[in-house]
């Protein structure tokens, strides 16, 4: 009886969901539910009046209707009458169906702005939060409301709003940072503080790069698949094209799914993703290519004579730099040399990616040129450093030589002056 009553109430709910009509564009709707609501008492029920005068939908005309249902006009408490449409506050599912029945709906959204995507709940339901809340009813996990927060949703553009690209890390992590909300769960509650320690948290933070990764890059937006090995290493290589492609037809590449780990992680973490150096290389202390290889076996051997690769790219380059910096100072011409100096300093840049092919003859390939190009610009700079030397001998022996005209003009007057003193005296 009870289950028979429960069942005919969500029909209903879901009826009154579907129909509450579709507000037509540019259509004002006299609306008294937000004056009545703001000035009540009660924060839960006065604040999202008050915050709703900048979200989006109360920018494009839409009142809390279009949410809630209920009797615009109607100033008195029977405004809230579910038959005339009001649902309250949905939950769950419901959230969904009431965002979904504009959001999904591509006519009614082309009007307002066509290039919108439409596919946020069929994401949203492939993804581990939706699949969760569908099949297993866990009402914890995210929904539309839990990552744009209602009554103040902005655009993503926006950077008040929840999902702007420097918010999101934060707005995941008030559930996924929450140890205690996310015990049920059994999974880490450490991404958001390794993700502020990454590289890709630096530079989007402190230099303003919204191109680097936060949370909705690497795990879509409203879900897509759940972080599996194969796709997840397809995400880095989005914008690591070079690594990714290199590494792709590695032997690693092979064997790390052989061994059911996962490929650019493995080396550099997922979350905490650090600034890379030439030190993470080779079989010392800080490489990482010692957590698998020895000294002994290919691998490591290989790993040795790379690092000893880019060493010696890295010291040539540094020393061809300096030397013409010193030619540079004592006011030689080297633009020249120091413009081709560049190509090495961009081999070492290839160097660094090349490496993901984890082969010593691809390596070489890239060091080649760079050793090349550093040995020339480093003769240059010593052939600019042995002409100033040349200079300056010349220029010593020119100023003894003026000097010594000098002396022999002053001693030559002084001849003549006494000489001109002597006629004199005798003149007298
Ligand atoms: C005359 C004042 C008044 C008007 C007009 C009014 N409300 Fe309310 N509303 C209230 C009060 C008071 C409550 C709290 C009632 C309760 O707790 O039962 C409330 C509760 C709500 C809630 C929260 C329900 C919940 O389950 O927590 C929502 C949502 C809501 N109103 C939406 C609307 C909408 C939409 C309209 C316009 C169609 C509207 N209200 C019109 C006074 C008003
Ligand atoms: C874009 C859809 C949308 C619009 C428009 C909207 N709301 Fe809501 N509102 C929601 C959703 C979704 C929830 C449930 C929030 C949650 O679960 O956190 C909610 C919750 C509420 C609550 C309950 C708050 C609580 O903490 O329990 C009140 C009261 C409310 N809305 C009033 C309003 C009023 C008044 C307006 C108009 C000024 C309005 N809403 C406009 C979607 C909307
Ligand atoms: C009555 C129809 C309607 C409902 C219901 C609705 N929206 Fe919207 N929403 C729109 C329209 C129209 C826009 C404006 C699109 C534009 O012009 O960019 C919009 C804009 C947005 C935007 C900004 C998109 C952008 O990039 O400009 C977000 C985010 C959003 N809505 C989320 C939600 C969520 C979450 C819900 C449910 C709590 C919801 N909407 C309910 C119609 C609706
Ligand atoms: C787990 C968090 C999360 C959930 C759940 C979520 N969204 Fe989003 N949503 C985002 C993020 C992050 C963006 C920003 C994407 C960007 O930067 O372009 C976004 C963007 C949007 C946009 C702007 C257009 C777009 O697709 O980029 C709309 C509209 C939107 N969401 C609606 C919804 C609706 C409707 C739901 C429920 C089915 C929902 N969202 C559920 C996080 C979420
Ligand atoms: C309202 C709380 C909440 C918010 C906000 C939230 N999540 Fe979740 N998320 C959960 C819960 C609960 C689970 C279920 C955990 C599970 O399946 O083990 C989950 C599961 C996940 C999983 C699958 C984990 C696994 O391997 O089982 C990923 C990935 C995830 N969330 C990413 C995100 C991202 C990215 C955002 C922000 C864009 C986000 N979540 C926002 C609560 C939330
Ligand atoms: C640079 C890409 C990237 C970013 C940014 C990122 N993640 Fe992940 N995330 C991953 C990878 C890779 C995995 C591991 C997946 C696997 O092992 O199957 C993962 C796993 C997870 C899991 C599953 C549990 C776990 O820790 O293994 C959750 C939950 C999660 N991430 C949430 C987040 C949240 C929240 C943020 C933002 C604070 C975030 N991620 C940012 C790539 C990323
Ligand atoms: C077996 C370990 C290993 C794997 C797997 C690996 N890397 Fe690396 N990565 C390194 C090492 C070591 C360096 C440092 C090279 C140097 O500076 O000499 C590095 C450097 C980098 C750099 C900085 C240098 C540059 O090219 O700009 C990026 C970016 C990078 N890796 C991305 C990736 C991506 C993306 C993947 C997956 C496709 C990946 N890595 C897989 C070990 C690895
Ligand atoms: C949305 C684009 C994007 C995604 C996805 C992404 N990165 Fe990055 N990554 C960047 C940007 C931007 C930087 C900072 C600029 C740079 O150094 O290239 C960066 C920097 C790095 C660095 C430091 C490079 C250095 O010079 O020391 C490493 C290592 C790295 N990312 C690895 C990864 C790994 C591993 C993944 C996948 C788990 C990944 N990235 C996913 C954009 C991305
Ligand atoms: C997670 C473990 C792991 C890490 C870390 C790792 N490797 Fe490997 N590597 C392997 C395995 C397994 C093989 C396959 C060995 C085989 O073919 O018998 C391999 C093979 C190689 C090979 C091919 C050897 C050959 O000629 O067959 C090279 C080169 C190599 N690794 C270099 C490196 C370098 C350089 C690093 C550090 C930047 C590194 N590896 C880090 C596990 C690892």
């Amino acid at each position: 009886m009870i289950r028979a009553t429960s069942r005919g109430f969500l029909w209903l709910g879901i009826a009154v969901i579907l129909f509450l009509p579709l507000p037509a564009i540019g259509q004002q709707q006299v609306e008294n539910c937000a004056a009545c609501h703001q000035a009540l008492p009660d924060g839960r029920l006065a604040e999202p009046a008050k915050q709703f005068v900048g979200d989006i939908h109360a920018v494009k005309g839409f009142g809390c209707v279009s949410c809630h249902g209920g009797d615009a006009p109607d100033t008195e408490m029977s405004a809230m009458n579910p038959a005339k449409g009001y649902i309250g506050k949905p939950t769950g599912t419901k959230i969904v169906d009431v965002c979904g029945r504009c959001h999904s709906d591509a006519r009614f959204m082309r009007q307002y702005n066509p290039a919108l995507r439409v596919d946020q709940v069929t994401e949203y339901y492939t993804s581990v939060h939706g699949r969760r809340l569908k099949e297993q009813k866990d009402s914890k996990v995210a929904t539309c409301a839990s990552c744009h927060k209602p009554h103040s949703i902005k655009a993503p553009s926006d950077p008040r709003s929840s999902v702007h690209p420097l918010h999101v890390a934060d707005t995941c992590g008030s559930c996924h940072a929450n140890a205690e909300y996310m015990a049920p769960y059994k999974i880490p509650t450490d991404q958001l503080a390794n993700y502020k320690k990454s590289v890709h948290w630096r530079m989007m933070a402190n230099k303003g790069d919204l191109s680097a990764p936060t949370c909705n890059d690497c795990h879509g937006n409203h879900g897509a698949a759940p972080p599996g090995i194969s796709w997840v290493g397809n995400v880095c290589s989005q914008c690591h094209a070079v690594n990714g492609e290199l590494f792709s037809k590695s032997r690693h590449s092979q064997v790390f799914v052989q061994m059911g780990i996962p490929g650019c992680a493995t080396c550099h973490d997922n979350h905490q993703i650090l600034e890379t150096s030439d030190e993470l290389i080779g079989t010392q202390d800080k490489a990482v290519c010692t957590r698998c290889h020895t000294g002994e076996d290919r691998g490591g051997k290989s790993a040795a004579a790379m690092r000893a690769m880019i060493d010696s790219l890295r010291q040539e380059y540094d020393k061809a730099h300096a030397i013409l910096l010193k030619a540079g100072h004592a006011g030689m011409e080297v633009s020249q040399p120091e413009f081709d100096l560049n190509e090495a300093k961009t081999a070492l840049i290839k160097a660094r990616a090349a490496i993901h092919a984890f082969s010593v003859v691809t390596l070489k390939k890239e060091v080649d040129p760079g050793l090349q190009v550093s040995a020339k610009a480093y003769a240059g700079g010593l052939k600019a450093l042995e002409e100033l030397g040349f200079r300056r001998k010349w220029l010593a022996v020119s100023a003894v030589i003026i000097l010594a005209l000098i002396v022999g003009l002053v001693l030559k007057i002084r001849q003549m002056e006494s000489a001109q003193k002597g006629s004199d005296k005798e003149g007298v």
